[in-house]
This record gives C-alpha cells, structure tokens and sequence, in this order.
C-alpha cells in the first residue's frame, strides 16, 4: 500500500539517515569520532531520576493527565522559573502547556496555525521541523536567510510586504541551532514590533536557552513589552537537563497561541507522563546547583574544538550559546557534503553538512560538543590532530 502523497513530500528525517551510515561504518568496525547529532552524554542529573523514582511510585500518576495543559506542580515550577531566570509573568491558569518535548510542540504549532497555502516564515538553515512540518501542513515556507554578515539574524525588512501579510507565523530560534549565534534584545524588539504590524505568531524555540558561556544570558522574547500578544516560546528540558529520552518540555506565551497548541494536543496525545512532569518539577526548581556544571564541560569542549580548528587555519569566533560550531568548509571543497565525506573517509571525523539545515546551509558545516564515549578533551585533539595530519593545508 502506497503512503499518503502528504509523507510522499515531505524527506527522510535527517538524523536517522546519518545513524544510519554510523550503522554501516560500526559493521566494518570502523567507530568515527562523532560530531553528529546534538545529544546531550551527560547523564540526567541524579536528583531528577530520584525524583522520577519516587513520583513514579505514586499510583496517582499513573493515569492520564486530565488537566489537558499540565499537572499544577509542573506549571507552576515552569511559572516560578520565568520569574527566577527570566524576570517574566506567565499565567499558569493558561499560558504555559507541557509538551512532549519541544519538537512535537514546534510540530502542532504548525497544525495548530497553518491551512493550505498559509505562508510561514521560516529561518535557513535551520531545524529541519520549522519547514517540513509546514510543508506537510500544505502551507508555503518562505526562507529568511541567515547572513553570517548578520550575525545569523534574519532581516525582517526585506520581507516583501505581500509575504509579510500573507504569513501567519514567523519561526525563530535563538540561540541558534545550527550556527550557535544569539539574538540581540534589539532584534527581539524589532521581531516584536513586526508580529504586531503584520498580525502574525511568532514562534520562538528556545531550546538551548541555558546553554550559554561566560557572562552571555539569552532573554526570553516574552521579556519584551508586547510579545505575549504575539508569541509563543518553547523550552525544553532535553538539553538544559541532559533529559532528551524523557520528552518534557513547555511551551509559553499568548493565551491564544498557547490554548490552540493545546487543543491540538488534546486530540493527538494524552499528555506526558505525570510522574516525567513532577520530576521536570523539581529539576526547574533545583536548576542552580546542576546547570553551571554542565556548562563548564562543554565551554571547555567548546575551547578546544575553536582553538583547535584555528590552529589548523579556520578563523572562527566561540560562539556565546549552545554546544554547537558552525564553521565554513574550507576552499577546494565543491559541497559541505563533500567536504564531511572526506572528514569521514579519511579522519573518521563525524561532522554535519550544512546543507541537512537547508540549502542556505551550502559552504558550511555543524560540529556538535556532544560526543558519546570517554576521554571528551582527547577526542577533540584527537580530531584535531587527524585532520591536520590527513588533510594538511585545507586553508593553503
Ligand atoms: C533547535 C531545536 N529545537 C528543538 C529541538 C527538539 O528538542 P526536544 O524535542 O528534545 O525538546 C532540537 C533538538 O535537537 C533543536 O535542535
């Protein structure tokens, strides 16, 4: 039997074609030194399995979560937290809906929004969800490239007026995966300031919100006078906790956005697991005594892989946020496709082509922090060492 036309569209999700070439290398014993997909390696912090553990035990958690938005516990650690961390009020009667991680909420927003033919605003490169989910919908993505030139913002000005008004949301994604850039306040005002002249939903993902270096803090785009009207923004328990496998997040903002992402949820899935949502409970409640930890470890992951690149004839800057570097593929390479072949085939380095994020990701490739086995420091001179030796004078 022949799958709808509307999968037919719509590619193969990226990350499993790249496990899927892992799969291959690991049967000719072959083992890259893997900076592929974005995946936490450290363990979810132990205070958050023994909260789980305990909650778990409570045989009043065991059923569906009938409160359609979230248990109170849980919106109400969410609530606490947008004042602690951000200095925002949100409503926990109805602005916050827990999610089953943030993709799935990115993902009916769309359902939620976009009738065939609606425009969206989407950023490239980009997380693949943002268009492919718009496509699926039978709506129309219209790219915002992403200049380097720009700081990786998008120029809402040089939308065309007839898109601007024909689009219903505005995708943004800051800090940025794929190319670790972060948002000023200034931009976010201006994002805020078009939602409302164009009568559109900006939707802003947030999930690396507390990966971040240094004294750089990213902002909350509900931070902005306005932006409750116009926004909706999601967070995600899978990077700030080390929590992908457990699909937690939430969403936040306009009452309006906020209640429709809920209502497609309440017809798709039955909410998340409450003991997951008590236990995120406490993880929010104690994030002080985890977080700066974690972002020691990748800040020296970050060092080395930057310092490690340049000393090889990259100039690439650290990037402020996320555990991400976003660098150009070197001159004498046609395709960033070709360019991690080659790391692959002679390194057995892992990194991402640009072009996985979006044809505007062409001259560019993703190398992630995450790496799975021991020794993080020596995989990353490891890596280092080889592309030196094996490619020598990739920047002449
Ligand atoms: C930009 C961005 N948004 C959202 C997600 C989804 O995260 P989760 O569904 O685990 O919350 C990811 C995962 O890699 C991501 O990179």
């Amino acid at each position: 039997m022949e799958v709808a036309q509307r999968l037919q569209r719509i590619p193969p999700y990226p990350f499993r074609e790249i496990a899927a070439i892992k799969r291959a290398m690991a049967e000719q014993g072959v083992e890259p030194i893997d900076f592929g997909i974005g995946d936490p390696d450290m363990p979810t912090p132990p205070f958050v399995i023994e909260a789980l553990y305990e909650a778990a035990q409570d045989p009043a958690t065991h059923p569906y979560d009938e409160s359609g938005f979230g248990i109170p516990e849980f919106k109400q650690a969410v609530a606490d937290f947008g004042q602690r961390r951000f200095g925002i009020e949100v409503s926990t009667d109805n602005e916050i809906q827990c999610c089953l991680g943030s993709k799935e909420a990115l993902a009916h927003i769309i359902w939620a929004y976009v009738d065939p033919s609606d425009v969206v605003l989407v950023p490239e490169p980009a997380y693949s969800v943002y268009k492919v989910q718009t496509t699926w919908c039978g709506g129309a993505p219209f790219p915002l490239p992403l200049d380097p030139a720009a700081a990786f913002l998008p120029d809402l000005s040089a939308i065309p007026s007839s898109v601007a008004n024909a689009a219903k949301l505005l995708f943004l994604n800051y800090p940025n995966n794929p190319t670790g850039a972060v948002a000023t306040r200034e931009f976010y005002e201006k994002a805020v300031a078009f939602a409302h002249q164009w009568d559109l939903i900006i939707v802003q993902d947030a999930a690396y919100s507390e990966v971040y270096y240094e004294d750089y803090l990213p902002s909350s785009l509900l931070e902005i006078e306005g932006a409750k009207d116009v926004c909706i923004e999601m967070h995600s328990f899978s990077k700030s906790f080390n929590m992908t496998g457990w699909r937690v997040a939430w969403a936040w903002g306009g009452e309006q956005p906020v209640g429709a992402l809920s209502k497609v949820k309440a017809n798709v899935d039955s909410g998340t697991f409450m003991a997951v949502q008590r236990a995120g409970a406490v993880a929010l409640s104690h994030y002080d005594q985890f977080a700066p930890t974690m972002r020691a470890e990748y800040q020296a992951r970050r060092d080395a892989l930057v310092d490690g690149l340049n000393s090889l004839g990259w100039n690439l800057a650290r990037p402020q946020a996320t555990f991400y570097i976003w660098a150009p593929v070197p001159p004498n390479f046609a395709t960033s496709a070709e360019f991690c072949a080659a790391l692959l085939q002679k390194c057995e380095v892992l990194a991402i082509p640009g072009t996985t994020y979006g044809d505007a990701g062409e001259g560019w490739f993703r190398m992630s922090l995450t790496l799975n086995g021991a020794d993080k420091l020596g995989q990353i001179r490891e890596a280092i060492s080889r592309i030196g030796q094996r490619m020598p004078g990739l920047w002449g």
